[in-house]
């Protein structure tokens, strides 16, 4: 099946502006808001409609694509890469940042062929940062060119740390303990509330590096392009190759300070997607 990339990318460019509208004019709105697997896994109508909306639109330009999205596999549609043109989607990544009107938000869209990610899009539209790559062409914020920072030591490092949505105790006692080992050594640690938006930062050279376990496929597909594409490196994070469904990632302005990192990375392994 060939795939016109360039298409692809007008439109999605297109429908991630409709649907950060929406965002945009309701963040500081009262929401409805639902739980998913745990009481601060959150959903809210919007993220559903912003979904729908871009997948029902998508389809209609390109019957043949297929889609991973966040709300749709919270609703039963299984999570499948396979060699097909496949959108995969986060239509509000940073959901509890939404709800309590924090402007850290945006829509993750990540496209692949033949499991080879070929355009990324991350649109903070509350903020007006459209963070868009294609691979081979470099990544861009609001069309000029961004770059890692290029930092190499950890002790010179900005690092983003995450919480993430969940009290599962392994999870939270592995982040305490990464937390403890890293706060030490590194200049400085954030936390956004977005994996897609900690990703953009490393990629525009706010930050020098970002991990974490448990993300999923729509929180990371854009951002690994991004980042690599900015001159990062986005790897497993016990150094192998990335694996956008094995729910592990991380990302660093240089493969010296990700070589630094791992050794010292308390790792643990969620179900795969
Ligand atoms: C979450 C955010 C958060 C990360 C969580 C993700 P969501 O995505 O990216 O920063 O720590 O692991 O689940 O639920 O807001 O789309």
């Amino acid at each position: 099946m060939s795939v016109d990339l360039d298409k692809c990318f007008e439109v999605v460019m297109e429908l991630a502006k409709a649907g950060g509208k929406i965002i945009r004019e309701r963040i500081y709105n009262k929401k409805t808001v639902n739980t998913k697997s745990d009481r601060i896994d959150l959903v809210t109508e919007t993220d559903q409609e912003v979904e729908k909306m871009l997948i029902s639109n998508l389809q209609a330009q390109f019957p043949d694509h297929r889609f991973i999205g966040e709300e749709s596999t919270a609703e039963g549609i299984p999570c499948e890469l396979t060699d097909a043109p496949t959108w995969i989607i986060d239509p509000i990544d940073g959901t509890m940042n939404f709800v309590h009107g924090y402007p850290n938000v945006c829509t993750s869209i990540g496209f692949t062929v033949n499991k080879i990610t070929e355009i990324a899009i991350i649109y903070n539209p509350v903020l007006e940062q459209m963070f868009t790559a294609r691979r081979g062409q470099g990544a861009k914020l609001n069309g000029e060119p961004i770059h890692v920072s290029g930092e190499k030591e950890l002790k010179q490092a900005l690092l983003g740390l995450e919480c993430g949505t969940t009290h599962e105790a392994e999870k939270m006692s592995n982040n305490f303990k990464n937390q403890q080992t890293f706060t030490p050594i590194v200049h400085g640690t954030r936390s956004s509330g977005s994996a897609a938006i900690d990703m953009a930062m490393v990629a525009m050279g706010g930050s020098d590096a970002y991990f974490e376990f448990g993300i999923h496929a729509w929180d990371y597909a854009a951002g690994d392009l991004l980042v690599r594409e900015a001159g990062g490196v986005c790897l497993d994070p016990e150094g192998g190759p990335l694996d956008l469904l094995a729910r592990r990632m991380l990302c660093a302005a240089s493969m010296e300070l990700a070589q630094e990192m791992i050794p010292k990375i308390s790792q643990i392994y969620p179900p795969r997607d």
